[in-house]
C-alpha cells in the first residue's frame, strides 16, 4: 500500500452561499490515527463524504489509497470502512447475524466470515452475547458492533465520525480503549472526526483543528500545545518574598512570576529543566511543598486558536 493513506489539495466543497469546506491540504500516512478536531459545523463530516467521494468536490482534489475520490471512488469505498452518523445496524437481529449479513455483502466466504465474527466480537468483548437481539443492546454496545461491522472486510482505511458522540464518558472510554486495541490489531489507518479534545490526545498521532471550512492548525497533540502557549510551574509553599520573585524574573528561562498567598505561578519560555528553579527557590529560603509542572491542554491550544480565527475571520474573507 502507498506510504500515504490520504492526500488532499485545496480541496474545498461549498454549499450554495456556505463554504463548507474551504482549500484544505493535509497528508495522513498509513498506519496512523489522524483526528479531524472541529466545532459544530466546522466541515468534518463533508470532508469525510468528500473523501469516500459520495460527494463532489467544488475545487481541489483528494487522493485516497491511491485512488482519485472523483473517478475511483468504488475503488475507495471498497478498501475503506466507515462508521458515519447511522450505525448501519439491523435492530432486529443478533450481533451474529449483523455481521454475518454484512459479510454475505462483502462476499467473503463462510468459513471465513466465521472467524472473521469470533475474532471482532471476542476482541471487543462481545462474544458471549452475540445471540442477543442488538435492539437489547446499549448503546456503547452498538457502537463497538458498528465499529467491527465496518472492520469486517479488513479495510486499509477506517473513517469514523464521531464514534463515541452521544455515550456516557465510561462507555466511551472502553469504546476509546477498544478501538486503540484494534488499530493495533488491525493495521488500519485511521480517519477520525471528533470534538473530543481528550479522545483525540488520547488515540492520534496527528490532528488537524478545523473551524469554518479552515485548517487552522495541525500537528502531533505536542507539536499543537506546545505551539499554543508556554509551560507553567505551579509552586505551593512558604516565604514568597518580594526578594524571591525579583531574582526568579531575573533568570532568562522565566516570562513571570507571581505569587498569591502560599502559590507561586512562574511561567516558563520553553521547556526548560526545572530543577535550577528549584533550588534557587530552596536557596532564597522558600519552604517548598509541591511542585507542578504543567503544559497547556489541548483543550486551551483548541479555543485559543479556535477564538483566534474568529477573530481575524473577517478580515479574511
Ligand atoms: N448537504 C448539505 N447541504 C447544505 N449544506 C450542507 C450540507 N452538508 C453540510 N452542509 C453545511 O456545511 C457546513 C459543514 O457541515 P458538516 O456537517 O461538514 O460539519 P461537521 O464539522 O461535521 O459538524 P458536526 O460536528 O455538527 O457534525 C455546515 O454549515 C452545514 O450546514
Ligand atoms: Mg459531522
Amino acid at each position: 500500500m502507498a506510504s500515504t493513506a490520504i492526500k488532499t489539495t485545496n480541496l474545498s466543497r461549498e454549499f450554495g452561499a456556505i463554504q463548507a469546506l474551504n482549500m484544505l491540504s493535509i497528508e495522513v500516512p498509513a498506519g496512523s490515527v489522524f483526528g479531524f478536531l472541529g466545532p459544530n459545523g466546522a466541515g468534518k463530516t463533508t470532508t469525510i463524504r468528500l473523501l469516500l467521494g459520495l460527494l463532489e468536490p467544488s475545487q481541489g482534489k483528494a487522493t485516497v489509497l491511491g485512488y482519485d475520490s472523483v473517478n475511483q471512488a468504488d475503488q475507495i469505498r471498497l478498501q475503506s470502512g466507515a462508521l458515519l452518523e447511522h450505525n448501519g445496524l439491523y435492530e432486529r437481529l443478533s450481533a451474529e447475524n449483523n455481521l454475518e449479513f454484512y459479510g454475505r455483502v462483502w462476499r467473503i466466504p463462510a468459513a471465513e466470515r466465521q472467524v472473521r465474527i469470533r475474532e471482532l466480537l471476542t476482541n471487543l468483548g462481545l462474544w458471549e452475547r452475540r445471540e442477543e437481539p442488538v435492539s437489547n443492546w446499549s448503546r456503547g454496545m452498538k457502537q463497538k458492533l458498528a465499529m467491527a461491522r465496518a472492520l469486517f472486510h479488513r479495510p486499509a482505511l477506517l473513517f469514523l465520525d464521531e464514534p463515541t458522540a452521544g455515550l456516557d464518558p465510561s462507555s466511551a472510554a472502553r469504546l476509546r480503549d477498544d478501538l486503540e486495541k484494534l488499530v493495533e490489531i488491525e493495521g488500519v489507518t485511521v480517519f477520525l472526526n471528533t470534538h473530543n479534545l481528550a479522545e483525540a490526545e488520547r488515540l492520534c498521532q496527528q490532528i488537524g483543528i478545523i473551524r469554518n471550512g479552515r485548517l487552522v492548525a495541525k500537528g502531533s497533540p505536542r507539536q499543537l500545545r506546545a505551539q499554543a502557549g508556554n509551560p507553567q510551574m505551579e509552586v505551593t509553599g512558604l516565604g514568597f518574598t518580594g526578594q524571591v520573585i525579583r531574582a526568579l524574573q531575573d533568570r532568562p528561562e522565566v516570562v513571570s512570576a507571581a505569587h498569591h498567598n502560599h502559590h507561586l505561578t512562574i511561567h516558563l519560555r520553553e521547556s526548560v529543566d526545572t530543577a535550577p528553579l528549584v533550588s534557587l527557590l530552596v536557596n532564597l529560603g522558600v519552604q517548598v511543598d509541591e511542585v507542578i509542572k504543567s503544559q497547556s491542554s489541548l483543550e486551551e491550544v483548541f479555543l485559543s486558536l479556535v477564538n483566534e480565527e474568529e477573530n481575524s475571520g473577517i478580515n479574511h474573507d
